[in-house]
């Protein structure tokens, strides 16, 4: 496995899409600076010189059951990491990374052919030592240094996240469900009272939790509803007292 850093590119997941064949399973493409970085859905990543940005790309992915569950091996790999450093983390469905009700870490997978073979890039954006955030995030952001008070280095914590994700990749193909267990025992979204968009839909009900094929089991007033993650977005707990 390679690291190959970059000072600035437009995204390291469009890298990876574009230079692919140059490159090999479990190498690693990250930059200082992220000009387009792209988020979920049709958003964009905010990323500034504090942050960490990487992107992985796995060859030849296997069973193409288990490999419907990589974002959330994804996330449980980064969970367990950032765990480390002492402050309470969740993991919202699918995949994002929040510490009390803000998003510290987000990640986004995309798949490609070559052939027969299922490739993988898994990109990832950490907020670890940023102070500050655009206004339009502030209030929904933030970041491992606002939490320790520690400034970290995001060279450091990019080879503990690799070498724990490449050290455990085989169990995970083996086993994947104990990712859903890990990632139904650190759940932001579990018996809360959600919103969300489905088909253009907004519906509410009460999170009971991920399924073995990655579905969130939601019960809603007509029922338990299995949604995915490509139908359903912009999920959201539902305070108290509020009617949004
Ligand atoms: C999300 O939460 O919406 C996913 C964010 C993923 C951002 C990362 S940053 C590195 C990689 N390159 C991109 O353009 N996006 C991902």
């Amino acid at each position: 496995m390679a690291i190959i850093h970059f000072k600035s590119l437009p995204s390291t997941n469009h890298y990876i899409r574009k230079h692919h064949a140059a490159l090999n399973h479990f190498d690693v493409i990250t930059c200082d600076k992220q000009t387009a970085g792209r988020g979920r859905h049709t958003n964009t990543w905010y990323a500034d010189r504090d942050s960490l940005v990487f992107s992985m790309v796995l060859k030849d992915v296997p069973q193409k059951k288990a490999a419907d569950l990589l974002p959330f091996y994804a996330a449980h790999v980064i969970h367990a990491t950032l765990q480390t450093y002492g402050i309470g983390l969740t993991i919202k469905w699918p995949n994002d990374i929040y510490t009390d009700d803000k998003k510290i870490a987000g990640i986004l997978l995309k798949r490609f052919f070559v052939k027969d073979n299922v490739n993988v890039i898994i990109g990832v954006g950490i907020n670890i030592n940023n102070t500050v955030f655009p206004k339009s995030i502030r209030d929904t952001a933030t970041s491992l240094f606002l939490k320790t008070g520690h400034t970290l280095d995001s060279h450091e914590l990019l080879t503990t996240i690799t070498d724990y994700f490449k050290s455990h990749y085989q169990a995970f193909f083996d086993y994947p469900e104990e990712t859903i267990d890990y990632v139904n025992n650190h759940s932001y979204l579990n018996n809360q009272t959600i919103s969300f968009l489905h088909n253009k839909r907004k519906l509410y009900g009460k999170c009971l939790k991920t399924d073995v094929s990655g579905c969130l089991l939601v019960q809603t007033d007509k029922g338990i509803m299995t949604i995915n993650s490509v139908d359903a977005h912009t999920v959201r707990i539902k305070k108290p007292g509020s009617i949004k």
